[in-house]
């Protein structure tokens, strides 16, 4: 795994938007017009590849652009153009629950027709849509626990201990095998896939990039800290019997100890991390921020409305017998297994 620490090399633009960041990162052209970024569709592959873009910086950044384009002045001014649409799309589409309590138990009402994407591959996945599913997903687990960690300066007492706590664990509790991105790196060695951060931007699908947009998004922002905190116990509180089902998944698949191991060290972690994180990181922030509640519930309807178009998008394409990645890695995954 001589690779695993590189920096990725820029991906294909999806539209003018992620072509003009792209270009300028590369010192190359100039940063998106305004008619461009208001006329892109706003979950939409070009604008959530840029937006993507902006926020890799702050993570690993990308091979041949300087480390210093993480705070260049212009293309924070583009950022902000680009997240001001998808917060503003996040707030009218998710205004679902006016309290934590209400946001928090619907979280636990697991769907009537068992149509998940856990419950799909659980029950019926191919070796090859299992391999999608982590080729997709990814893009955030080789990050685990990274975008959640910026929180941490804007907590204190109880809520920040319970985060502090939650995030040794994930990051391996001292232990750079047993470091959750790590354990994913293992799961993708059982898949034939390649652990290399951010080998599989291009192919990943819109729905995934918000995914890890929103986290990035809640995490940079002091502003939105209420709503990191809701994110992060809407991923805990879903992710125990999530992930018993994709244990199954790997079992019943043959896919390896390593891909088994990953989810099953899940079942148990999460368990344990759903009841600090809604005692100690909730309980004690609206302890102290009690005006911080819509933002919670925010935080926890907003994963719910992005994770739901993800599952939407894979269960369509699965049911209908295609690739959910998009090219030129398609082939290079489906026809493996
Ligand atoms: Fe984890
Ligand atoms: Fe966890």
């Amino acid at each position: 795994m001589p690779h695993e620490s590189h920096e990725p090399r820029l991906p294909l633009a999806r539209g003018p938007v992620s072509a003009a960041v792209a270009e300028y990162l590369r010192g190359a052209g100039p940063l998106p017009d305004h008619e461009e970024v208001a006329g892109a569709a706003v979950y939409g592959d070009d604008l959530q590849l840029a937006l993507y873009l902006c926020y890799e910086l702050h993570y690993r950044g990308f091979e041949g652009v300087a480390p210093d384009r993480e705070w260049d002045p212009d293309l924070l001014r583009t950022r902000a153009a680009l997240e001001h649409r998808f917060l503003a799309a996040l707030r009218a589409d998710t205004a679902v629950h006016d309290s934590v309590d209400d946001a928090l138990a619907d979280l636990l009402v697991e769907p009537l027709d068992g149509t998940g994407v856990s419950h799909y591959l659980q029950k019926e996945g191919e070796l090859w849509q299992l391999r999608e599913y982590a080729a997709q997903r990814s893009l955030y687990h080789l990050k685990e626990a990274d975008p959640h960690a910026w929180v941490l300066p804007r907590l204190w007492g109880r809520a920040k201990a319970g985060m502090a706590a939650v995030e040794f664990d994930e990051y391996g509790g001292g232990r750079p095998d047993r470091v959750h991105a790590r354990l994913f790196a293992d799961l993708m060695c059982d898949l034939d896939l390649d652990t290399a951060y951010g080998h599989y931007l291009d192919a990943a699908c819109a729905e995934m990039l918000a995914t890890v947009n929103l986290m990035s998004l809640f995490g940079l922002h002091r502003s939105l800290r209420g709503a990191l905190v809701g994110h992060f116990a809407s991923v805990e509180i879903t992710s125990s019997p999530g992930s018993r089902r994709l244990a199954e998944a790997m079992r019943r698949t043959d896919a390896g100890p390593a891909a088994e191991f990953f989810y099953d060290e899940h079942v148990e972690a999460d368990a344990v991390h759903e009841q600090v994180v809604r005692h100690e990181v909730i309980g004690g922030l609206l302890a102290e921020e009690p005006h911080l509640a819509a933002d919670v519930a925010f935080g926890i309807d907003a994963t719910e409305h992005v994770e739901g178009h993800l599952a939407a998008r894979l269960l369509t394409d699965w049911r209908a017998g295609r690739s959910s990645l998009r090219t030129p890695t398609v082939s290079e995954i489906s026809h493996i297994s």
